[in-house]
């Protein structure tokens, strides 16, 4: 879908948005929330991940020998979820691409400072090939950007380039988008909506409440 940002891609999607319906909905019992947002999880790993690299190779199946691709192994696939919300989609990555590495990252929200409090790093302390790494950052809401800023900064710090980094969001706020485009205009982002801003407590208004609450069934009606 069309939008104003030069590197952001919008999932326009129906089964997409049916499901992101049912996620925005407070009234959305556990067992549907979850369901409906591995259903937009796949849709956009499958999105996300469209230009990762093939080759060719060759395979026989029960009728005939012919020609096919499969995804380049001479790359190594991060996928790198903020914890703990990001969880929702390694999960997913993870079934779609069981060979990829899970490299967790962990921050939480300084509530007085928005800023993001660092508690684990699951990368290595460096890439031995960093221009055979392809790095999906993972975090179903962005917010105000800065934990998704940290996240980027550190892969880079490792040696990653940017063209080698996709940040995949649910839901993104201006606020957020503009911070990270701002920072890292060479970044590409996928999301399934960019919704209207953030309220007085940096939650994304619309949205869908803490995603991470709703998702672990830890949230408050
Ligand atoms: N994190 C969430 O889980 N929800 C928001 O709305 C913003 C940040």
């Amino acid at each position: 879908m069309e939008n104003s940002y030069k590197n952001v891609i919008v999932i326009n999607h129906p089964v997409c948005e049916h499901n992101m319906t049912n996620i925005r909905d407070r009234n959305c019992s556990p067992d549907c929330f979850l369901n409906s947002l591995r259903r937009v999880a796949e849709i956009l790993m499958f999105e996300a991940t469209r230009h990762l690299p093939v080759k060719c190779c060759h395979v026989e199946t029960p009728v005939a020998e012919c020609d096919s691709f499969k995804i380049d192994d001479s790359y190594k696939i991060v996928f790198a979820p903020i914890l703990r919300a990001g969880l929702a989609l390694s999960e997913i990555a993870k079934e779609i691409y069981p060979e990829a590495s899970i490299q967790h990252v962990g921050m939480y929200r300084d509530e007085a400072t928005l800023e993001p409090v660092w508690y684990y790093d699951k990368t290595p302390v460096a890439y031995s090939n960093p221009d055979k790494i392809k790095v999906f950052v993972l975090d179903p809401m962005l917010a105000t950007g800065n934990s998704s800023k940290a996240a980027v900064s550190l892969f880079l710090k490792k040696g990653i380039s940017i063209e080698n980094i996709i940040f995949v969001s649910v839901l993104a706020a201006p606020e957020g988008l503009n911070a990270l485009c701002g920072e890292f205009p060479g970044l590409k982002i996928y999301t399934a909506h960019i919704d209207k801003t953030l309220n007085a407590r940096a939650y994304i208004v619309p949205g869908l409440g803490d995603a991470g609450d709703r998702l672990f069934n830890t949230f408050e009606k």
